[in-house]
Parts: structure tokens; C-alpha cells; sequence
């Protein structure tokens, strides 16, 4: 198979090591395993610390276990256990799905910007992709007349993802209810990455409901790792039809071949007890949007954004001559921050901004980004 390089990956990977203030991170700020037993309360924890110190480091249930797909299938409005894959990360979710409902010449619509995955991997299947672009004026918005435009008879699939990595779009509960009706025109799969589930704000918009609710043509792949601050669990799963669950599992055993027993039995806990673990995040988004805010108040002279209606990620805007890669470099070697740059995306005078990490790195990153790009020295 001959596949682009994952252009963010590798830039991310040359300097997270580096840097004092990552503000370019996608996810939650990552949890220790005493802060995660901390969050869950003292005999949830003993409990899930005596279940993984007495089980046998074996294989473990290839689909994911029964016990945690139970638990996952609850969260959605029309799935039980058969209807859903534990795999490694969201990441494997999507490989293993593109490949095992894709084919060479296939037609793929997939929204633009997006993580690189979602356009490289139906690419290098050959399959001829439509990029169903997020930009505005303003902006970043879903536009649905965009979407039908591209749409041909024999599309074969829909790819989204909600709330957006990068640009912190959403699409409504009502557009998601046209994507679906569209999608059914041509008898099309929706692959509906929501590795942002239940990274609502704090008295912002609700999140919708997964897509797998509303049709069984529609997937929803998820993830322990953006909402959880847990990316080293390396647990992921995807809701569909149990013929498409099928399908994909041929493929995964010959990529993965079963989750880790000890992180299946962590993800059993954490989304069991979600709640406890999410109210965490309302204080870092919290207080992150604010500094953020005031932030780009004080500098709107060099940068703009457009704030995200949900999820963690936004695309900030600089007024400057120098492209992303130079300026995010350069921030990167002399401030020691890291935002990464928006040419991975496709998207030049722009750098991707998280606000999952810690308040006051955040705060301090932001500070230094004004300080390097007022200094000019790039
Ligand atoms: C939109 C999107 N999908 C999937 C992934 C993969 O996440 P993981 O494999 O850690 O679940 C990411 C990670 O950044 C992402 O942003």
C-alpha cells in the first residue's frame, strides 16, 4: 500500500518533546492512572485496581469484550453488543472501516479540512474523493448545498467528523438528520468520526446525537482518548451494523488482533462512570476559552479565530508575511511552543490551537506566541 506521510504527525513528533507550552495537543490533558482512580472514587478504584492486578496478561476477547461493548452500546439509541468493535484507538476504527467498505474507484465525499487520516487512507484505496470543504467568509461552517453538490448516485460514502478537527465546526442535530437523508439518495455509508463526543462547553451548545442513532447506514467511530484525557489506552470502538462489525473484524485480525485486556477493563470503568471523569474537563475548557478570549481581544491587530462551537480544537488566523511551517518552527525552537502548522491542513496563515491542556501552560504559550510574533524574528 503506498500512503502519503502523515504530514501533522510527523511535525508534532519532531517537537512535542521540546517544547514547554503544547497548545497544538487535540485531546483533554492526559490523565495518570492514580488521577484517573482519584476521579472515579475510592471503591470504583479498588475495585478495577484488583480486577487488573489478578488478570492473566492473555490475549483478550478479539472484538472487545462482551462486558465492554455492553457498556458502550448503551450510549447509543439503537445499538447492542453485536453492533459494536473495540479497536485500537479511533485511529484503526477508521483504517479498518475505510477498507473493509471502500474499494479502488470508489466515490468518497469527505468533509475539508480534516485529520489527514480521513483523506490519505480513501486515497491510497484509490478511491476518487471529493473534499467537501469547511471554509467561509467568516469562518468555518458545514454547508449542506455544498454537500449535496458533490453528492453523485453512486457515492459510496460520507465521511464526517464532528465536532471538527481542525476548525471546532459542528454540524446541528438538524443537518445531521439532511446528511443522513442525502446519504440515502445514493445508498451511501456514513463513516461519522466523532472522536469529540461529549466535549461539550460549559454553557455552550448540546452536543447531537451519535449518527449511528439516526440511520443503520450510519457509523460512529469513538474514542477513550480526546474526551478521557486517556490517548495511551489506545481504546477505540466504532457502532454500525453487525455486518459491517463483522467485515471489520476480518480485517483486524490481521492488524491488532485484540484490545489490551487491562485498557478493555479500564474502558469499561471509565465509560460506565463518565460522568465523574467529564466534569474535569469543564474547568480546563472553562478557563482556557477565557484566556483565549481575552487573548485574541488584546491582539486582534495580529490574529483572529473563529472560536469552536464544541470539541477542542480551533484554527487561529495571523496577520503576518511568513508561512505556517516557518512561523510554527520558529515558535517551536525559540518560545518553545508548540501550535501546529495549518499547511498540514491545507489551510496557510493559520495554526491549529487546543484548548484541552493545562490553564496556565495554555495561558503562558498564548503569551509567548504574541511576544515571538511581535518580535518579527522568524
Ligand atoms: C478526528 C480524529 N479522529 C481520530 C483520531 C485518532 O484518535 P485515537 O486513535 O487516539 O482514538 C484523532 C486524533 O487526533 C482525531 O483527531
Amino acid at each position: 500500500m503506498l500512503i502519503e506521510t502523515f504530514a501533522l504527525e510527523r511535525w508534532m513528533t519532531r517537537w512535542e518533546l521540546d517544547v514547554d507550552c503544547d497548545i497544538a495537543e487535540s485531546g483533554i490533558l492526559p490523565l495518570s492512572l492514580d488521577e484517573l482512580f482519584g476521579l472515579l472514587g475510592k471503591d470504583i478504584a479498588a475495585e478495577i485496581d484488583r480486577e487488573i492486578h489478578r488478570m492473566p496478561l492473555a490475549y483478550s476477547e478479539a472484538r472487545g469484550t462482551q462486558a465492554l461493548r455492553s457498556v458502550l452500546a448503551a450510549t447509543y439509541a439503537r445499538a447492542d453488543s453485536e453492533d459494536i468493535l473495540v479497536t485500537t484507538g479511533a485511529i484503526e476504527a477508521n483504517f479498518l472501516l475505510f477498507h473493509s467498505l471502500v474499494r479502488s474507484g470508489d466515490h468518497v465525499i469527505a468533509v475539508s479540512p480534516a485529520y489527514q487520516q480521513l483523506h490519505s487512507v480513501p486515497r491510497s484505496i484509490g478511491a476518487d474523493l471529493s473534499l467537501w470543504d469547511v471554509r467561509t467568509d467568516d469562518g468555518f461552517a458545514y454547508d449542506l448545498n455544498r454537500l449535496e453538490a458533490l453528492l453523485r448516485p453512486d457515492t459510496r460514502m460520507i465521511v464526517l467528523n464532528s465536532p471538527h478537527n481542525p476548525t471546532g465546526a459542528m454540524l446541528s442535530q438538524d443537518q445531521l438528520r439532511d446528511v443522513v437523508a442525502l446519504a440515502e439518495r445514493s445508498n451511501a455509508w456514513i463513516l461519522s468520526d466523532e472522536a469529540y463526543r461529549w466535549l461539550e462547553h460549559p454553557g455552550g451548545e448540546r452536543l447531537p446525537a451519535p449518527l449511528h442513532d439516526l440511520s443503520e447506514r450510519a457509523i460512529s467511530v469513538g474514542t477513550l482518548s480526546k474526551p478521557f484525557g486517556l490517548p495511551g489506552l489506545r481504546v477505540g470502538w466504532f457502532a454500525a451494523n453487525p455486518e459491517v462489525v463483522q467485515a471489520a473484524w476480518g480485517l483486524r485480525d490481521y492488524v491488532s488482533l485484540s484490545p489490551s485486556g487491562i485498557s478493555d477493563a479500564l474502558a469499561r470503568m471509565v465509560i460506565g462512570h463518565r460522568d465523574m471523569i467529564l466534569a474535569r474537563n469543564d474547568r480546563i475548557i472553562t478557563d482556557n476559552l477565557s484566556t483565549a478570549r481575552a487573548w485574541f481581544a488584546e491582539h486582534a491587530d495580529l490574529v483572529s479565530w473563529s472560536e469552536p462551537r464544541a470539541g477542542l480544537l480551533a484554527m487561529l488566523r495571523y496577520n503576518l508575511p511568513v508561512d505556517s511551517v516557518t512561523l510554527a518552527d520558529g515558535l517551536a525552537r525559540d518560545a518553545r511552543v508548540m501550535l501546529a502548522p495549518g499547511s498540514t491542513f491545507g489551510l496557510e496563515h493559520h495554526l491549529r490551537i487546543g484548548v484541552g491542556q493545562r490553564p496556565d501552560l495554555f495561558a503562558e504559550g498564548l503569551r509567548r506566541t504574541a511576544e515571538y510574533m511581535r518580535a518579527g524574528r522568524f
